[in-house]
């Protein structure tokens, strides 16, 4: 009898091609055993068998999903967001799961637990609203320990309830000013602009970030470039042909929101330190091979040679990428003081592709 394939060894699959793309030694077992033990339970299941739980990771609800980070300096990091799905998932269950999963790595890394403590409370609730309620990044890079990024929902108590969550648990933080410039920059547009993540890196260092998320309902260039403007030294007319490159113009963006992301660091007082900016890019092109032609235009403008995001792409799939649409998700542009580059964020697709807009039509 032939063993049926699983979620986890479709993605562990693709992840070890990832790895090998961005340099990793081919013995270092560490993202494999990471993604296994994030996946869960979700993760041991037949791919053939359908998602137990409508994930918003990704399109199909496959719970993860791939980039590859391409650095100014030349570094390369392969990250894997990610829900831990349970046995009997459900809204209590998941957060259950996802706090073994933390605990889990909090034993074997070097995971500093004191601010996800420190605010847990907040984002954590019985009867959490909104499409998750604890998501986590691996930030793998060759030769070193994998990092952990927590995600929380300023949604998670109502949409009304987001603004005073993010304050309180900033000011836990220490961070009280932090409010205050976002408040300023980014959100300008009443309720088009929202908080929709709350992030903390759970590393020791003195570059251990918290992550605030805006996303801008129908934003345009200008929206995104006020927003920038929060961080010194950032020139928004980066921002603006990122778009015209990578997004086929200046919008608005309609679809699946812009998303703005700042990165504070404890020492800053209220000013970030860097600037981000996501393009849910699988909205605004007819197919991937669009969107790669239009990633590409952005990535050798940023001396990323072609080749490296044919690799990154050949390593999630061999299906022609005029198919579908949504293998490259989003992309983003990171300026700042604490690194700049772009990122590419690539679907496992491990339960479906989307048709391309060609397909979707000729099917009607
Ligand atoms: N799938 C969700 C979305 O597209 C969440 C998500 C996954 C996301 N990766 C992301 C959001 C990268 C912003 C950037 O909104």
């Amino acid at each position: 009898m032939n063993v049926p394939v699983t979620l986890f060894d479709h993605a562990r699959d693709q992840l070890r091609n990832l790895c090998q793309v961005a340099g990793f030694a081919d013995e270092d077992e560490a993202p494999a055993t990471v993604l296994r033990e994030l996946l869960g339970a979700a993760g041991r299941r037949p791919l053939t068998a359908p998602p137990v739980w409508l994930s918003d990771v990704a399109d199909d609800a496959t719970p993860v999903e791939f980039s590859l980070a391409f650095d100014a300096s030349g570094e390369r990091a392969v990250r894997i967001l990610g829900e831990t799905i349970p046995e009997n998932p459900g809204p209590a269950a998941n957060i259950e799961a996802a706090k073994r999963f933390l605990t889990h790595m909090a034993q074997r890394y070097a995971v500093n637990l004191d601010r996800f403590r420190a605010v847990e409370d907040l984002f954590l609730t019985e009867r959490p609203q909104g499409k998750f309620a604890l998501w986590f990044s691996l930030i793998l890079r060759p030769g070193r320990v994998p990092a952990l990024k927590v995600y929380f929902n300023p949604l998670v108590r109502g949409d009304q309830a987001a603004r005073g969550l993010v304050a309180e648990a900033l000011r836990r933080l220490g961070l009280r000013d932090a409010y205050d410039t976002v408040e300023r920059y980014a959100l300008c547009r009443g309720a088009a602009d929202k908080f929709s993540f709350f992030a903390l890196d759970l590393d020791d260092g003195p570059l251990s970030r918290v992550k605030l998320y805006v996303s801008h309902d129908s934003g345009d260039s200008s929206t995104v470039e006020r927003a920038a403007t929060a961080v010194d030294g950032v020139d928004p007319l980066a921002l603006r042909e990122f778009l015209t490159l990578a997004g086929g113009g200046t919008g608005p963006f309609a679809g699946r929101p812009l998303v703005s992301s700042y990165s504070f660091v404890e020492a800053d007082s209220g000013r970030p330190g860097n600037y981000s900016l996501y393009l849910p890019v699988r909205d605004y092109v007819p197919d991937d091979e669009v969107a790669r032609a239009q990633a590409l235009a952005h990535l050798e403008r940023a001396g990323v040679p072609a080749a490296e995001l044919d690799r990154a792409i050949g390593a999630m799939t061999s299906r022609p990428l005029s198919e579908g649409v949504g293998l490259v998700a989003h992309l983003s542009l990171r300026l700042g003081r604490f690194g700049s580059g772009t990122t590419v964020y690539l679907s496992s697709e491990a339960y479906g592709v989307t048709p391309s807009r060609a397909r979707a039509a000729a099917a009607l």
